[in-house]
């Protein structure tokens, strides 16, 4: 079977985080919920090792056009792969960046194919600064061209292998506590928020032009206390905080060390602290 990477570059992604989580896998859980999915790096991981056959998954994110990009990759990955493949030979091309850039700042945008956008998406995020996603206050799509020598813009094997493992999931468009919707007892639950800045200036925080205030972060620390009330299994990651710290206070807290940006201009690049906060379930590994 293919291993499936996620077929979107995503700032916070957890890939370099993934072998220090397994011991923290409940050894046993019903469906899979995700709300905060961005380039769902966990959920690939556990399709990978086959822990998701014949579960129930469910991939949350407030990016509309995120969530896009996964229906088209679930449903119309074949018809994806032929519109990414007429932008691959402009992939160096500084022109060609930003005129696709610039589609979503013309009243036409609105009629372009899900296909089209999907692939506009992906584009752009291989070819762009760093991958990152940013959006001005009117929500146009703002970050300057990458300047990569060869950026992979279709990768149809990962593509289709990715089309796969989301035959059977749910897919929404939405705030994280959607989740509460969906998750029942035994379910494994995975929130990945936008973290809590190690300091006003350090990081970046904004996926949307809405971004995620402090009034989320406690927000987000409720839904947890429901979700745990309901017997669900819950994994959170988060910046290893004070503030953070003390909204979770009386779960289970483990440090993990993790590669970031650290200036503010994500120009440096350093080991940092991060935090895994879990309920209490039974875990792959205790210890
Ligand atoms: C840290 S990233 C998740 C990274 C992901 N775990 C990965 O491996 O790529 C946070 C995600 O939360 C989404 N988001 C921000 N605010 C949200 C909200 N209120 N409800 C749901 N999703 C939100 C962002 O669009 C972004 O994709």
């Amino acid at each position: 079977m293919t291993r499936v990477t996620p077929f979107v570059k995503w700032a916070g992604g957890k890939g370099q985080l993934l072998a220090q989580f397994e011991a923290h896998l409940p050894v046993r859980f019903e469906a899979y919920v995700e709300p905060f999915v961005g380039g769902g790096a966990l959920f690939f991981h556990l399709y990978n090792q086959g822990l998701l056959d014949g579960k129930r998954a469910v991939l949350i994110d407030q990016l509309e056009e995120l969530i896009n990009c996964y229906r088209v990759v679930q449903g119309q990955v074949e018809e994806l792969i032929a519109e990414l493949q007429r932008h691959e030979p402009y992939k160096t091309d500084a022109d060609h960046y930003y005129t696709v850039r610039a589609w979503d700042r013309r009243p036409d945008y609105a009629q372009r194919s899900d296909v089209e956008r999907a692939a506009r998406f992906i584009f752009l995020n291989r070819t762009c600064y760093n991958g990152l996603y940013r959006v001005n206050r009117r929500g146009q799509f703002n970050v300057p061209f990458g300047r990569y020598r060869n950026p992979k813009v279709c990768d149809v094997q990962n593509l289709q292998a990715a089309s796969r493992a989301l035959q059977d999931v749910t897919l929404i468009v939405g705030d994280f506590d959607r989740c509460l919707e969906v998750a029942t007892g035994a379910d494994l639950v995975y929130l990945d928020p936008p973290y809590h800045p190690l300091s006003s200036t350090a990081n970046f925080t904004s996926y949307t032009s809405a971004g995620f205030g402090l009034e989320d972060q406690r927000r987000l620390a409720r839904v947890f206390e429901a979700l745990d009330r309901r017997g669900c299994q819950v994994m959170l990651s988060n910046s290893d905080t004070p503030f953070v710290q003390g909204l979770y206070e009386g779960y289970e807290q483990t440090e993990f060390q993790a590669i970031r940006p650290i200036s503010s201009k994500g120009d440096g690049r350093g080991a940092i602290s991060e935090l895994l906060i879990t309920n209490g379930y039974r875990k792959v590994q205790s210890g």
